[in-house]
């Protein structure tokens, strides 16, 4: 672990569209004393100049500043400690740099992920080291937090895809013993890991029930289309990956299907207005509705935003005196369209990247849901139950000897075939049946992406912590 020395730091300037920023950097801290791996195990901070004169940044001082906590990790690869600059996907200054200027601290934790090995043939960023990973940087927040400006009750994870599934875990699961061990063996701070507020973009969450939510919702479509990264001798080009689902994965499209109703009436769910959400054995029914109603609710804000929705690519949009009032599920799936064939997270092939994050030490590729694991015909293909049940924030959110976060922004773009709509929505449901204040919508238009709409993110989090 890094003994944090406050005068050990470098002072940056940068500019970017007309806009400057002045911090100090604290950069490579490792934030475990046992770290498994030096790489990734490593923080950087970075802390607007001002508060060190005494200054105010627009409604923050050095006191009050919230502690803005972006990972990296996609894929549930590891993922490197951000830096300021600009975002290649948006191609606008990054969450880093505008969450700088707006007066926040940043805390930038690497995390470990699947694919890393020890060089001796053990794999050792298979699942929990994500989490536990981002945890121990929330320690070792808390651990240095005497020589650091920022309120560390204040803190604010941020992530995108399997980086948004993380966030979600950390502010789900605060402070749980399951995690504990982990963090001993990791040499971890003696300090809180619990958090003020999640941003997840489009989570990858629910792995354990992600394929039977997949294919209650994309069923009807046999054919996926996603695509693909390629090597080639020009670098790394983007291919579309097109094709037909077997006779053997629409089989267990069909079996997988049939297990949403259930899981989902076993949540026990509600509506905004109070109603049960539940499937009939169909899938159809209030839960359907109120997914549903996301939906036409993007729709709606589009329309009011000047959005041409009039077009026939937009034929399964209801309209009521120029307004979007409903949408048919099965053609706007159609729109939308399968990415990935069935089982789309714990595939039969064993090839997925949740496949490899529930590995083990010796055995890269683990099942993790029932269904799978029971139709492999090999022994000790399902990951320790649980392992599973820390990857699921679900399991927290109503669990006592958790703390869970207690304002949330939940983001999945309307157009997003990563996951079902049904994973955000259960999650979004659930934490208000909590209690928690959950901002949640399906941006219009958006795909598989984050960070998109930083102005709003950024006004979330000043009303959270005004
Ligand atoms: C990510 C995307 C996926 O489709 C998935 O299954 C897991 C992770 C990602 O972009 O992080």
């Amino acid at each position: 672990m890094t003994s944090f020395d406050k005068n050990n730091f470098q002072k940056e300037t940068m500019t970017g569209q007309g806009m400057t920023i002045r911090f100090r950097a604290y950069r490579n801290l490792c934030y475990v004393a046992a770290p498994a791996d030096e790489k990734y195990q490593t923080m950087n901070i970075y802390v607007p100049e001002a508060y060190y004169h005494g200054q105010a940044v627009g409604m923050y001082t050095a006191a009050s500043a919230p502690v803005f906590m972006p990972n990296t990790v996609g894929g549930y690869m590891p993922g490197l400690p951000e830096e300021p600059g600009v975002n290649r996907h948006t191609n606008k200054l990054n969450a880093v740099f505008e969450a700088l200027a707006r007066g926040y601290v940043v805390a930038a934790p690497g995390a470990r992920g699947r694919g890393l090995t020890d060089g001796k043939g053990s794999y050792t960023g298979n699942a929990p080291a994500c989490i536990v990973d981002l945890k121990a940087a929330v320690r070792y927040l808390r651990h240095i937090s005497e020589d650091l400006p920022g309120d560390m009750e204040k803190i604010i994870t941020n992530g995108t895809s399997a980086g948004g599934a993380l966030s979600a875990l950390m502010g789900a699961t605060g402070n749980s013993a399951d995690y504990e061990p982990y963090l001993k063996a990791l040499g971890a701070a003696d300090e809180r890991d619990d958090i003020f507020a999640a941003s997840c973009y489009c989570p990858i969450t629910n792995l354990d029930h992600a394929d039977m939510a997949y294919e209650w919702m994309y069923h009807n479509q046999h054919d996926f289309h996603r695509m693909i990264f390629q090597m080639t001798d020009e670098g790394p080009e983007r291919r579309a990956y097109d094709g037909m689902m077997t006779e053997e994965q629409i089989e267990d499209s069909r079996e997988v299907r049939k297990l949403f109703p259930g899981y989902l009436n076993g949540l026990e769910l509600k509506g905004g207005d109070g109603r049960r959400l539940s499937l009939d054995e169909n899938g159809d029914g209030s839960f359907k509705e109120y997914v549903k109603s996301f939906v036409t609710a993007s729709a709606r804000k589009a329309a009011e935003n000047g959005e041409d929705l009039t077009g026939e690519e937009y034929s399964w949009i209801s309209w009521k005196e120029g307004v979007p009032c409903d949408i048919d599920f099965d053609r706007y799936t159609a729109y939308a369209g399968r990415m990935k064939a069935a089982l789309a997270f714990d595939s039969m092939e064993m090839n997925t990247p949740e496949n490899e994050l529930f590995g083990n030490e010796k055995i890269q590729y683990r099942h993790f849901s029932e269904y799978s694991a029971m139709k492999d015909v090999r022994e000790n293909t399902l990951a320790e139950s649980l392992i599973i049940k820390m990857m699921n924030p679900m399991n927290y959110i109503d669990n006592e000897k958790a703390r869970t976060a207690q304002f949330w922004r939940i983001r999945h773009g309307a157009v997003d075939r990563d996951t079902s709509l049904a994973v955000p929505v259960i999650l979004a449901a659930k934490l208000r049946e909590q209690g928690c204040d959950v901002d949640f919508a399906l941006p219009w238009g958006y795909g598989h992406a984050g960070d998109y709409d930083l102005e709003e993110l950024f006004l979330w989090v000043d009303r959270i912590c005004g």
